[in-house]
């Protein structure tokens, strides 16, 4: 089969297509004939070197795949060959064939392209995890999103919204803002013209939102602390500015805050499979319901890889990018 592989740290001209052996399904395990595989930030790191994988975690890229079962290690029960899947990796997407745990696959959602489904797990397993599960976000409380146009922003953005809550974004251009309004974010703070923190008192009258999702650290800490309503959860998914910021310590004691992280990709399959029967129960519904819906930017052929990531690092896009086996 084909694979893309990282001939050595750098930029997206590492990135080569190889030949390797078809991969053998393990107890619990399934086969995946890779139709279309997800891009993520995570990819980027890794591919420059920067991203820390841990022992058993495939050095081979994406997170994401959607496909055809086309084998079952012993032991799976739920699937059969022949099931049109989308799962969640820890590693190897970026190639024809790859194995996951049975537990990480869920149904391709009625409605949805089995291309278009390649989209949904890395984003969906994470927002469950940090703004549902984590930060008990409730409906009728209120989501503070940053990077609402990302891959992650626009299922953050539908989830909340759709589950009930009121949602704020903040996006980098006057377009990423209209896509976030556009899928149910109540007001979308352009941050390279507006403060997010002054917007955020304002839209809510001085008391500040339940739950941020942030990517950026850095300096948005402190404003997030300030920006969070009594009872208040801030949860850490990344650190794209920087890993050190500043707390206000009155400010948490005061309002009783919580301050909480996580990363999806080292948890353990069990816990990926809690999360998988919540999505299906929940938020499988309301995507086959089109409440919900896929947010495409670009799908890239395998071969073009190098150009998907360049999109990525652009920060161009708005949604999610795509690898077309
Ligand atoms: N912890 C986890 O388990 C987990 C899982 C999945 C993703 N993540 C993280 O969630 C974030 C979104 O992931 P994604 O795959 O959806 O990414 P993505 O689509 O590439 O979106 C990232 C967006 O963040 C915004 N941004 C804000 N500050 C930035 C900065 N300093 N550098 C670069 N971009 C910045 C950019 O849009 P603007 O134009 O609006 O600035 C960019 O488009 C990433 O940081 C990723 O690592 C974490």
């Amino acid at each position: 089969m084909r694979q893309v592989q990282v001939s050595q740290p750098g930029g997206p001209e590492v990135l080569k297509i190889a030949e390797a052996p078809v991969p053998t399904p393990g107890e619990g395990e399934v086969l995946i004939k890779v139709q279309a595989a997800g891009v993520n930030r995570a990819d980027i790191s890794q591919r420059q070197g920067r991203y820390a994988l841990r022992p058993g975690m495939p050095s081979i890229l994406g997170l994401e795949v959607a496909g055809t079962i086309a084998g079952l290690g012993p032991g799976v029960t739920r699937w059969k060959e022949g099931d049109d899947i989308c799962a969640l990796l820890t590693g190897g997407g970026y190639a024809e064939y790859v194995v996951t745990p049975a537990p990480q696959c869920l149904p391709v959602p009625k409605g949805v392209s089995v291309i278009e489904a390649a989209s949904l797990p890395e984003t969906f397993f994470t927002v469950w995890l940090d703004v549902f599960d984590l930060c008990h976000l409730r409906s009728g409380e209120s989501l503070l999103v940053h990077g609402g146009s990302s891959g992650i922003g626009i299922t953050a953005i539908q989830l909340a919204h759709t589950l009930g809550s009121r949602v704020f974004v903040t996006a980098g251009s006057q377009a990423k803002c209209e896509a976030c309004t556009a899928l149910g974010a109540e007001a979308a703070i352009d941050y390279r013209s507006t403060d997010f923190e002054e917007a955020i008192q304002n839209l809510t009258t001085g008391r500040g939102v339940d739950v941020i999702l942030d990517m950026v650290g850095g300096s948005y800490t402190i404003k997030n602390i300030r920006s969070l309503a009594p009872l208040g959860r801030l949860v850490f998914i990344n650190f794209m500015e920087s890993s050190r910021g500043e707390i206000d310590i009155a400010l948490v004691m005061g309002r009783q805050l919580t301050i909480t992280g996580s990363g999806l990709r080292p948890q353990t399959v069990e816990r990926k499979g809690q999360i998988a029967e919540k999505l299906e129960k929940i938020a499988w519904p309301l995507i086959e319901g089109a409440k919900i819906k896929p947010v495409i930017d670009t799908v890239y052929t395998l071969e073009q890889v190098a150009e998907a990531h360049r999109r990525m690092e652009s920060s161009a896009h708005i949604g999610k990018i795509l690898l077309r086996m």
